[in-house]
Order: C-alpha cells, then structure tokens, then sequence
C-alpha cells in the first residue's frame, strides 16, 4: 500500500505536479501546442547544461545519447581516448568500439577520479587523438571527477573534441559547458532532471557542430543535425514522446523556480549529510571527500556484507538503495540523493539504513547518522537565515 522509497541514482522519483503533467491528453506531435511545447522547454533547459546552444532532447535512454554524441563526433578509424573510471566510463568505451574508433583506454581505480596530469601526458603523448570521452559523476563508484580541470587539458593540449557523460550530474551539480570549453554535454531524464526514463539530451559546442556537418560517419535516427534542422521550426524530425516533454516543462519550470544555485546547495547538503551520517556509522565510503559525489555515494562496508544490507533495507524496510555494479557488484551499496529528493528525504534514508544496519549487524546504531545528518542541516538551515 504504502510507495517504496525509492533511493537507487536513477530512476528517481517524480514531482506530483511533473506526474499530473503527463497525463495529459495526447496531441498530434505536429500540431501547435507541441510546436509551443518545445518552444518554451529550450530556453529553460540551456542554463542547466550552461550553454548558449541549443539543447537536443532524443527519445531514448542515457546510452542512446552517448552513442548519438560518438557517431555524430567522430568516425570510424578516428583516434579517440576515454577516461575510464568505472562502469559507465566502460560502456563509453564500448560504444566507441561498437563504431569501429580506435580506442584508447586512461584506466583509473574504480572509486578514484580521473588525474588532468595523467591526461595530460597522454595526450602529449598520442597527439592524434580527435575526441575525449569523460564522465562527469562516475554512477558506479560516487565520483564527480574534476570535469572542468580535464576539459581545459584537452583543450590546452590538443585539438580534440570533448565529450562528457553528464547523466547523473546535469541538474544536480553545476555544468558550466560553454565556459569549460565542452563540445558535447550528454544527460537522461530519469535522474536529476526528475523525471521518467526515456529522454536522452546532448548539447553541443559551435565548434562540434561543424564537425558534425562534415562528418561521413553512417547514422540515422542519431543524426544531430537532423534534430538541429528540426529544433530551428520548434519541431523534432520523428515523433517525440509527447507525454514525456509535457512532462519535461514542468520539470524544467520547477528547476527554475526554485533555481539553479538552490538545487546545486541543496544536492551539496544531501551529499554531506549522507557522509556525515555513514561516517558516524563506522560505514567506509568509497571515494574521498575531495571527489565525492553531491548526487549519489557509495559505501563499502569492511564487516558485513553489502548485498544482504541492501535486500533487507528493500524486504523490511521498504528502501530501495543500488547495489554496485561489475566487480563491485555485491560489494558497495549506493544511496542516490538527486532529483526531487530533499533533505528531510535523506533523514528519512538515514534512519531506516541505521535500523538495517542494527538489524544486520545487531550493533545499537539508533540515531547515530542521524544526529549528524540532522546537525549538518540545522546548521546549513542557520547559514541561510544568517545570509537572509
Ligand atoms: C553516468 C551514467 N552514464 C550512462 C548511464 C546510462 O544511462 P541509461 O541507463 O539511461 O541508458 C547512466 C545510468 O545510470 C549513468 O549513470
């Protein structure tokens, strides 16, 4: 009867009001409205990715528009370099190999984050390298690696396009892509953005957009410069998801109340109250305070197993957390805290993880994570009343 809470880093859970939306009545995807509909999601969308350029929203998901921004960016034989620091990085590469580029692999320890130095002594290294592939939060470990230091590597030393996996941190943490000198900005609906699975977004830079024009690299349904071609009559070249754009307005119309320096402080807040509690918990977490995540942490417990932490938080308690995901797989939880999740939401998550927890290990740890959760958010609550 009662909804689980649902604390996995994607799907996340949706606004009542961006649910409502789309139950809408179906229109014709190429009557007015739907022309009207795109027309005032674009403005509203750009400031999230940080760019002047338009944003192309693709029915699919996250991977559908990493592979969009591959085969629109290079072409087969191209010399390509993916950063590789987890799971996602992986698929990335993946996808590279899957179009015949000839790609390079920067592997990092899972649960570390990508070092510019070593990118930069690989790019000196291989100066025929056309595009970097980077992930901006590594979902699989809880790292945000330092995206606006490597882009400025690659852009300092080389000519290579950059293209950046954003689907966990567009909306949940700042993405300055014009101003870091990113080519493509790549990000799904169903994690920050708040709303189902099924929509995939990539921005993209003046400069790749001439790349894109040129490139000869075989595509159909990705083609960018179709959408492109489209977007100019506020209009999509197949039918889009209707219900789920309805959708997207609401959504982008509440990030934009509640703007963008708020959503960025609250995720911030989530992230230190979420380590805050795990530490006062004795739990170990899996990346450094340094590279940690505002939008998901993974916690790897040294003493009892994680698997069975996760499935008695989803059989007892009704919480929903992530497992990890290939050698990690049984061996981390991840907590997603993005989206519409707010800070009581985290408490919340706390206090049932502590019950596991008693209940796993029979250790007494009531209240123990969420008295410094709570501390973390009283305190962030004063600083702002101080502000005014
Ligand atoms: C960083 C990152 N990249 C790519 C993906 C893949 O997205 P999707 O599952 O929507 O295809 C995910 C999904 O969790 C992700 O977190």
């Amino acid at each position: 009867m009662f909804s689980q809470q649902l604390r996995i880093p994607g799907p996340t859970p949706i606004p009542p009001s961006v649910q409502q939306a789309m139950n809408q009545a179906m229109v014709g995807h190429r009557d007015q409205e739907t022309k009207e509909l795109i027309h005032t999601i674009q403005p509203l969308l750009r400031p999230i990715f940080g760019t002047k350029q338009e944003v192309i929203v693709l029915a699919g998901s996250g991977t559908g528009g990493l592979e969009s921004a591959a085969v629109n960016i290079a072409n087969a034989g191209d010399e390509v370099l993916v950063a590789v620091t987890g799971a996602f990085g992986d698929r990335f590469a993946s996808i590279c190999e899957a179009h015949d580029l000839k790609t390079h692999h920067m592997n990092v320890t899972w649960g570390t984050a990508a070092n510019p130095d070593d990118l930069k002594s690989f790019l000196l290294d291989h100066p025929t390298i056309q595009a970097v592939f980077l992930t901006f939060c590594e979902t699989s470990t809880g790292v945000l690696n330092p995206i606006k230091e490597l882009a400025a590597v690659v852009r300092e030393y080389s000519n290579a396009y950059v293209v950046v996996d954003g689907v966990s941190s567009v909306g949940g943490t700042a993405s300055h892509m014009d101003d870091w000198g990113i080519d493509m900005l790549v990000t799904g609906s169903q994690k920050a953005l708040m709303l189902p699975p099924g929509l995939a977004f990539i921005a993209v830079s003046e400069r790749a957009w001439k790349q894109i024009q040129d490139n000869s690299q075989r595509r159909f349904y990705f083609d960018l410069r179709k959408y492109r071609k489209s977007l100019e009559g506020d209009s999509t070249p197949y039918t889009p998801p209707v219900s789920l754009l309805y959708g997207l307005k609401q959504a982008v119309q509440l990030i934009d109340q509640e703007g963008l320096s708020e959503i960025y402080d609250r995720h911030q807040l989530m992230m230190n109250m979420t380590r805050k509690a795990c530490k006062a918990l004795g739990l170990p977490l899996l990346a450094a305070d340094d590279i940690a995540s505002p939008t998901v942490t993974a916690i790897k417990p040294d003493h009892f197993s994680a698997k069975q932490l996760k499935m008695m938080l989803k059989s007892s308690f009704n919480l929903n957390v992530a497992g990890g995901q290939a050698h990690l797989a049984d061996e981390i939880i991840r907590i997603g805290h993005m989206g519409y999740c707010s800070p009581n939401d985290v408490l919340l998550c706390i206090s049932l993880l502590e019950m596991g927890l008693s209940k796993l290990t029979g250790a007494d740890t009531f209240g123990v994570g969420t008295k410094e959760a709570e501390k973390e958010y009283f305190h962030f609550l004063s600083r702002k009343e101080d502000r005014g």
